[in-house]
């Protein structure tokens, strides 16, 4: 089937989510964050993401925007970071990340052949409507699906079943694109299409699906559809 829908993950795949430990870190007075700023991004976001999953097998659903404080609460006592101001400032970036250089050029392409675009992310409601709002892209998407309104996190079925939900499309008429190789193999495990933005040059994740494209960002994605 061609391809009639295109759905983006948030996180890591439009808005760079290293972003905000980078941003605060170059902020005068953080001298203590500028000497550990990568490593508390990636722990940050590892801690968020095994929560998800924990949560998801626990049956113990609750806001992405709980699992972003514990997971940054967790990078930062591994860090030795113990500054309130800094956790707050760190947060605050986290409702204003940047997009992707790329991403609002790939999404007008998109936009203008008629395909329609969409996010399908854990974040909140919320939260996806600050993030789109701040990089300036709402006006190309035409949903901003939360994982919400089904009470559990991706990789379950049940969050990828809300793209077909809402559009009435066949799971093969779904380009699902992803940066976290984890939900591009879940998607493809479910039937979409998939790309995996493969920004940092990770190996592929040993599941039960693989994606079926792999890109170092996401300015090939209109020569699939
Ligand atoms: C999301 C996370 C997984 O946006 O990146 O759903």
């Amino acid at each position: 089937m061609p391809i009639t829908t295109c759905i983006f993950d948030a996180y890591g795949t439009l808005f760079d989510v290293a972003a905000a430990a980078r941003i605060a870190a170059a902020e005068p007075g953080r001298g203590d964050l500028a000497k550990v700023w990568p490593q508390i991004a990636q722990d940050w976001r590892r801690k968020q993401l095994e929560y998800t999953w924990l949560r998801a097998v626990a049956d113990q659903h609750c806001d992405f925007w709980q699992v972003t404080q514990d997971g940054l609460d967790w990078a930062m006592e591994a860090a030795g970071l113990n500054d309130p101001k800094t956790r707050e400032r760190l947060l605050a970036l986290y409702w204003e990340l940047p997009a992707f250089p790329e991403v609002p050029q790939i999404l007008a392409g998109l936009n203008a052949r008629g395909l329609r675009c969409a996010i399908l992310s854990n974040g909140s409601p919320e939260m996806l409507q600050a993030a789109v709002d701040s990089a300036g892209i709402g006006e190309m998407l035409v949903a901003k699906m939360s994982v919400q309104d089904v009470g559990v996190f991706k990789p379950h079925a049940r969050v990828y079943d809300m793209v077909g939900a809402r559009f009435g499309c066949a799971r093969d008429e779904v380009l699902f694109v992803s940066s976290n190789g984890w939900d591009a193999a879940g998607a493809a495990g479910y039937g979409f299409q998939t790309v995996w933005v493969n920004r940092a040059g990770d190996p592929v994740d040993r599941l039960y699906a693989a994606p079926h494209h792999i890109m170092a960002d996401l300015a090939a994605i209109p020569g699939l559809c």
